[in-house]
């Protein structure tokens, strides 16, 4: 079956010159430049709003069931914006796997132009400063400043080898999904208003716009790498997606575990609220964006899609709720 493609000025093939790496300078001066057009849109949010201290910031639906934690209204709210700092964290590491895989192998998709690989990195470098920022202004006493470190999520050495050995096609096929993932969070947010602090909601709703782009330069070099090389080879890379999703899976686990120890003692949780509170569940935009992103892969007829599908729905219907 030959996958059809349009064209697309920012894949290589359509505008036909080879990368070349610019002197030091002025790649320096163009990487500036394009971090700065990035950061103009995240300016034009006014970042002076106060988020009220007493009031929910972000849908409590989209995590789980937190009346079933049996909580104080205080206690509500506490974990409420832990959860959002939880969302916060989980975008930044993730755009970390997308930096560090083009800046380090881009080469690997060779269907990817200099201009797209440097536009994708530097709207990833802005969403991460940015969700730090949104850090400070959540919980300013976990993260006493823009550029505070994580709480739950770190990066290790796990990391960077999954990083070393993902193919492209897997490494590609990855960043779809993650960020497939993350268009439908304003679907939450827009579903409960009232449960959402409009700084979150502003910010979660310009990161999901700047997302779309990402997730259709991802396809198409899922499609260009399946075009080229051997079907065979193609389901295979598709088929290994699954132990990195095992793997992604067990670092967010190890983080949840992190945010439950946290919540614990700040909020003076009992062994059973911790119990429910540490079973963890899919969020409302994993799973949207899950049945969005196995739509599309099984309609694209990408080598190997249907298994992954299947996995992958199997995966978040059989997990805890
Ligand atoms: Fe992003
Ligand atoms: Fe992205």
């Amino acid at each position: 079956m030959r996958l059809q493609l349009s064209a697309d000025p920012g894949l290589p093939g359509h505008e036909g010159s080879p990368r070349t790496p610019p002197h030091d300078g002025e790649a320096a001066a163009r990487e500036d430049r394009l971090d700065a057009a990035v950061r103009r849109r995240w300016d034009r949010i006014d970042w002076t709003r106060p988020i009220p201290p007493e009031a929910l910031v972000i849908p409590e639906a989209h995590y789980m069931d937190v009346a079933g934690l049996g909580l104080t209204e205080r206690q509500r709210v506490a974990i409420n914006r832990l959860f959002a700092c939880f969302t916060c964290e989980l975008f930044i590491h993730f755009e970390g796997y997308v930096i560090r895989y083009l800046e380090r192998s881009a080469h690997r998709a060779p269907y990817l132009s200099a201009p797209v690989v440097a536009r994708f990195v530097a709207e990833e470098r802005t969403h991460a400063e940015m969700f730090r920022r949104l850090l400070h202004r959540l919980r300013p006493d976990l993260y006493p400043t823009d550029a505070a470190p994580p709480r739950f999520l770190r990066w290790g050495r796990g990391d960077d080898a999954a990083l070393r050995l993902a193919p492209a096609g897997t490494f590609f096929l990855l960043a779809w999904y993650f960020e497939e993932i993350t268009l439908f969070v304003p679907r939450a947010i827009e579903a409960r208003p009232d449960q959402s602090a409009a700084l979150v909601a502003e910010i979660m709703a310009l990161h999901a716009r700047e997302e779309a782009p990402h997730v259709a330069i991802d396809e198409r070099v899922l499609l260009h790498l399946n075009e080229r090389c051997p079907r065979w080879l193609a389901a295979i890379q598709t088929a290994l997606a699954l132990p990195f999703l095992v793997y992604v899976d067990g670092v967010v686990g190890d983080a949840w575990r992190r945010l439950v120890a946290s919540a614990g003692s700040e909020l003076g949780l009992d062994a059973a609220q911790r119990r429910r509170l540490g079973a963890r569940a899919p969020t409302q935009s994993d799973r949207w964006g899950t049945e969005s992103f196995t739509r599309k892969l099984e309609g694209r007829g990408l080598a190997g899609a249907r298994p992954l599908c299947w996995a992958l729905r199997r995966a978040l219907r059989t997990d805890p709720a």
